[in-house]
């Protein structure tokens, strides 16, 4: 409980409700009483405004561009850090010494491999399904073949259940990806990193030998890592929110990997590379920063805008930055690139963008990496998937041990009918 508290009026009576403090970042007014005493809800069409649990997990302050996870800068984690250190700091709370991090390591390279009937369920797909419609019902699938970790009450159960989750994301995207292509899966190869692994499984075939490009394999470990976990973002509430009734965690994360989709989320990765691809030249760009500004055109900048960054993304600092690198090694002479630069700095100085505080974000050169690498578009939204399982398996263990948890129930401000009497058909 905070140790002040506000005063909220409603007519003549006053009802007090407690502010609460975090370790950093705005407080909290308690509202959970407010509706008993004072018969109101509050109105916050996406949770502009709301906080809707306790976590100890990532801090966000989006006016100064910072991002922490478990307390450590996002920057720090990019440069120096691996994803499996990052898995682990994330759903354990701390930074792990050698020995725990090689076990865990050991144990998700033990749960890479999928139930063998599972590829059976592939080749129901069709060959050019999107491979997020394949990771959504592939994922909601594994709660029929993983009985013994369903059990949300057993804390082993969570963790072997998050384990599995993180161990067989890579497989699950890559045999997405090779089904798309028509190539035989590959089984994953234990001896390889997590991001080595999933490279070989993707892009090897089982007729030749794979040799992981370091430079490769270090640029798709940090966009790993930049996108481990994002506070209470549309699809980790969805996650948290589907968990709340008690849902297995396979099906859990079916919810945000739906979630995650959409091009305002996750899908803006695949569409901010479709736009740079569509502009084309940077002699085009005026046309398409004119068409943002227009009120009558739907047409957004994709890859710009965030809703908590008001500032720089400093997920995107690291990415520019790795996207050279990945440019430079792979010799790719991409003209999309020089699009993208052109259009950031053009944005950048506009004044439009300038007094909205759009900035360019995670997903603006994402998409260039990862088509430089070779990946096609619609794969970049499914390997923010493999990351954020992460992220999303971390808040899940955090709710379902959180003693304040209770099921999801937003209200509403009804605007519809009030009571009336039916009318038979042949009388209206
Ligand atoms: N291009 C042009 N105008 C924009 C853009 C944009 N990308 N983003 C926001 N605006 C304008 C918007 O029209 C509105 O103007 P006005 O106040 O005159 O009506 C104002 O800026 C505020 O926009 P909003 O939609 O109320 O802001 P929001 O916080 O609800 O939306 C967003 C955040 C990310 C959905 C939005 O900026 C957007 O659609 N961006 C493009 C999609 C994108 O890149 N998404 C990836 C987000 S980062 C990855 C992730 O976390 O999933």
């Amino acid at each position: 409980m905070g140790d002040t508290s506000v005063k909220l009026a409603i007519g003549d009576n006053s009802f007090d409700y407690p502010v609460l403090s975090g370790s950093v970042g705005p407080d909290v007014i308690d509202i959970r009483k407010l509706y008993g005493q004072a018969d109101v809800f509050t109105y916050d069409p996406g949770f502009t405004s709301t906080a809707s649990c306790r976590s100890k997990l990532t801090y966000i302050d989006g006016d100064a561009g910072v991002l922490l996870h478990r307390g450590y800068p996002i920057g720090q984690l990019a440069e120096n850090s691996s994803f499996m250190e990052v898995a682990y700091l994330l759903l354990n709370g701390e930074l792990p010494v050698q020995q725990d991090l090689d076990k865990f390591i050991y144990t998700i390279s033990r749960h890479t491999m999928l139930h063998e009937q599972l590829a059976t369920f592939y080749r129901g797909f069709r060959r050019d399904a999107h491979p997020m419609a394949i990771m959504c019902g592939v994922v909601g699938a594994l709660s029929a073949f993983y009985h013994d970790s369903t059990d949300i009450d057993d804390p082993q159960q969570r963790m072997i259940a998050s384990h599995r989750l993180i161990a067989k994301m890579p497989t699950i995207a890559a045999m997405a990806y090779k089904y798309s292509i028509g190539q035989p899966f590959l089984y994953p190869k234990n001896e390889l990193s997590y991001t080595g692994n999933f490279l070989r499984m993707t892009f090897g075939v089982p007729a030749e030998p794979y040799e992981v490009d370091p430079v490769i394999e270090a640029a798709m470990d940090k966009i790993f890592i930049l996108h481990a976990d994002h506070e209470q973002n549309a699809s980790t509430s969805t996650v948290r929110l589907a968990g709340s009734s008690g849902a297995n965690p396979f099906a859990c994360i079916a919810a945000g990997i739906a979630c995650l989709w959409g091009p305002a989320h996750g899908g803006a990765n695949e569409a901010a590379l479709n736009m740079l691809r569509e502009i084309g030249h940077p002699d085009r760009i005026p046309e398409y920063i004119a068409r943002a500004k227009n009120k009558d055109d739907p047409f957004r900048l994709m890859g710009f805008g965030h809703r908590v960054y008001k500032n720089y993304d400093p997920r995107a600092t690291v990415m520019q930055k790795t996207a050279t690198e990945v440019l430079d090694k792979l010799g790719v002479t991409d003209p999309v690139f020089d699009v993208a630069r052109e259009l950031e700095q053009i944005a950048l100085n506009d004044p439009y963008f300038i007094e909205k505080k759009l900035y360019p974000n995670v997903d603006f050169y994402s998409g260039v990496i990862l088509s430089a690498i070779g990946f096609p578009t619609t794969m970049f939204t499914a390997l923010f998937a493999l990351a954020r399982t992460v992220g999303w398996v971390a808040q899940w263990n955090e709710m379902i041990s959180d003693p304040e948890q209770k099921i999801g129930r937003p209200r509403q401000l009804y605007t519809g009918p009030t009571q009336r009497d039916y009318i038979p058909v042949d009388k209206r």
